[in-house]
Parts: C-alpha cells; sequence; structure tokens
C-alpha cells in the first residue's frame, strides 16, 4: 500500500489496519516521490490525503489514472465535502473517508481488495455490522486462504454453517466439493462407515463398497458438523486420520489417503465437553488449531437490522416500531430464529411495511 500523508494520527491507523492483513506500507508526503514509487515496484493500493504539498489529492487521482487506469485508489480528508467526493468517485476511486478514519472501514475495504484479486469477500457471503463480527470476517478471510484446520464454536443458529461455507468458498479449494457430515444426525453405529466408507460385506447390509465421506471430500473441504457428538470409542479413529490423513475403509485394510481441509463445529461448551469425557483431550488440541467462537445475537445486536434486511431481501420494509422490537428481543435461536420471525412476519403482514412481528 502506498501512502501520500504525513499526517501521524491517520498513518497509526493505517499500520494498524494494513499490519495484521500482511500488507505492507509505503509511506511518503510527497506526491512526485509518490509518482516515482508506482514507476519503481507495483502496489495494490494507493491512500493519499486530499490536501498534499503542492498539489491536491485528486489531481494526485487524476496523474496516476492516466497511467494506472485500474489502480485502487482511496482518498482521506480532514474536511470531507460532497464536491470532492464526487469527484474522487467519479475518478474511480475505490472510496472517500474523512478523518479520523475508521479502522473497521479500512480493514473491510482491504478484505474486499484483496479478495477481488480472489474472487470473492466473506462480506459477499455473511452479514455482519458488529466490531466482533468484523474482527471474525478478517480471521476467515486470512484463515481461507490456508488449509489450517479450524474449529468454530457458538451457540446454535449463530452461523457456524455458513461460515464453515464461506471457508470453503474464499479458498483455492472452492471448485472442489464441499462434504458436509451431520455427527448428530448419523446413528453411532453407522458413523464409522459415514466416515471412512466400507468394503462389500463389512457387515450386514453392506451389500456393495461404499465410499465414505473423508474419500468424497478428497482435494476439498470436510464439515464435521456437531464433532462433539461422536461417541468416544469413534474418536481415536477420527484423530488419526485428521493426524495422518490416512484411514481403512470399514472392513477394509488397504490405507487410503486423502487431501482434505478439515472444518468442525461444535454448539457445546468445550470445556465442559473435555471434563466430562465426552471429547476426547487429543482429539480437542488436533481440531482446535484456529478456534474460531461466534458470539450469540444478544451480544452484536448491530447485526440485528443489516440481517433483518438480508432476509426481507428488500421485499417489504420494517417500520420503526418493528425494528425496536426486533432490537429490543434476546434471541435465544439465535440468526435462525431471526431468520424465522422475520419471514413469519413478512408473510402474515398484509402491508408492504411490516409493523408488528410474530415470534
Ligand atoms: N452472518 C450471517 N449472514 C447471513 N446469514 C446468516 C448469518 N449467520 C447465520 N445466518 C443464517 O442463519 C441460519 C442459521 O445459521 P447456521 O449456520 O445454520 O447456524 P448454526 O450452524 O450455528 O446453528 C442460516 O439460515 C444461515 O444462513
Ligand atoms: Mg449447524
Amino acid at each position: 500500500v502506498l501512502v501520500v500523508d504525513e499526517d501521524e494520527e491517520a498513518l497509526s491507523i493505517l499500520r494498524g489496519a494494513v499490519g495484521p492483513q500482511g500488507g505492507r506500507l509505503h509511506i511518503t508526503p510527497s506526491p512526485a516521490v509518490a509518482l516515482d514509487l508506482l514507476r519503481e515496484a507495483s502496489f495494490d493500493l494507493v491512500i493519499a490525503n486530499s490536501s498534499l504539498p503542492g498539489i491536491s489529492g485528486l489531481l494526485l487521482l487524476r496523474e496516476i489514472r492516466r497511467t494506472y487506469p485500474s489502480l485502487p485508489f482511496l482518498l482521506m480528508s480532514s474536511h470531507p465535502t460532497v464536491e470532492e467526493a464526487v469527484e474522487a468517485m467519479r475518478l474511480g476511486a475505490v472510496d472517500y473517508v474523512g478523518k479520523p478514519l475508521c479502522p473497521q472501514r479500512l480493514s473491510l475495504l482491504l478484505n474486499r481488495l484483496s479478495a477481488g484479486k480472489r474472487g470473492r469477500a466473506v462480506t459477499d457471503l455473511l452479514i455482519a455490522a458488529s466490531p466482533a463480527m468484523q474482527q471474525i470476517f478478517q480471521i476467515i478471510t486470512r484463515v481461507a486462504a490456508t488449509d489450517a484446520t479450524v474449529f468454530i464454536t457458538g451457540e446454535s443458529g449463530t452461523g457456524k454453517e455458513v461460515v464453515a461455507q464461506a471457508l470453503h468458498q474464499l479458498s483455492k479449494r472452492r471448485e472442489k466439493s464441499y462434504v458436509r457430515v451431520n455427527c448428530a444426525a448419523v446413528p453411532d453405529t453407522l458413523l464409522e462407515s459415514e466416515f471412512f466408507g466400507h468394503e462389500k460385506g463389512a457387515f450386514t447390509g453392506a451389500h456393495a463398497r461404499k465410499m465414505g465421506r473423508f474419500e468424497s471430500a478428497n482435494g476439498g473441504t470436510l464439515l464435521l458438523d456437531e464433532v462433539t457428538e461422536i461417541p468416544t470409542t469413534l474418536q481415536p479413529k477420527l484423530l488419526r486420520a485428521l493426524q495422518e490423513r490416512e484411514f481403512e475403509r470399514v472392513g477394509g485394510t488397504q490405507p487410503l489417503q486423502v487431501d482434505v481441509r478439515v472444518v468442525a463445529t461444535s454448539n457445546r461448551n468445550l470445556e465442559q465437553a473435555l471434563r466430562t469425557g465426552l471429547l476426547r483431550e487429543d482429539l480437542y488440541y488436533r481440531l482446535n488449531v484456529i478456534p474460531l467462537h461466534l458470539p450469540p445475537l444478544r451480544d452484536r445486536r448491530e447485526d440485528i437490522l443489516p440481517l433483518a434486511r438480508h432476509f426481507l431481501a428488500g421485499e417489504k420494509q420494517l417500520a420503526d416500531e418493528a425494528a425496536a422490537a426486533l432490537l429490543a428481543h434476546d434471541w435465544p435461536g439465535n440468526v435462525r430464529e431471526l431468520a424465522n420471525v422475520i419471514q413469519r412476519s413478512s408473510i402474515l403482514a398484509d402491508q408492504e411495511v411490516i409493523r408488528e412481528l410474530r415470534f
């Protein structure tokens, strides 16, 4: 990132936003030096102050556009005006922001730009406005690019599965398969075969060889949904598969190798699950490489209205009193409950405006 400014406050906010995303800042107060630097190296983004020695930020933008028509450019101003904003956008600036800079807005812009190079952004897949979720968005963006195992925890309905999908969508594995095993829904006796597959005749009812979920997910992402529901007897086998990326089909003798990225979720309190022996400690450590905890919706109320609008999808409007009621509710069922309330209220409202909520 090339920064053309000398305002220490702005520079320190920029350092705080760019550094954690693995970016590097090149700083100069001089537009002439900035143009020289652009000739010498390749930059992903230019951030400039609107008033600069000798020339305005807008003029610098116009100058840069001549040679670099698509280089993202962000203009900042201590005294933002509508006219300058309009002119900056007309010249193709990616954003025009007032000082002091908002770190969250900067992080989102950086996310968008770096994801733009890869195709998609986390903000295309998930809705959130709260600082807590913005921080999670940053982690998702960074971790998606790796093969690290992610363990997503949070109450039911907080969005664990959508986050798992986002991790896959934003990864280089997105063209490959995304396979989910709902560990809570498969009977204990069938879970091993569900994971690893079985050979013909391995057990009563095994009429043909069957591929397991680990094999189907080869090259892609495997979601172990509600992993704390796996019986303790099966946990050592799962541990081995995670450690070695190797397993045998039930009734088989030949070890199979796979390349899968593993994401796990649980809505349980993990400390308690460990204490009561529900989850083996060795498996926990193997899964918990990157922990991601999704806070309950009642602890991130800034997300309620953006999510509600997302679920309304422009079909109906929310009256002020309905919006207030949404904000006041405690949402024990989290985002899933909100989606249901919005859908129900929208269907039952006889006008274009929703005044009454159906909880
Ligand atoms: N941040 C979000 N943005 C958009 N939709 C969300 C978000 N979080 C949750 N949802 C929606 O809420 C519902 C519940 O999410 P889900 O991932 O199934 O929760 P969990 O697995 O934690 O129980 C789904 O319909 C999902 O699409
Ligand atoms: Mg779920």
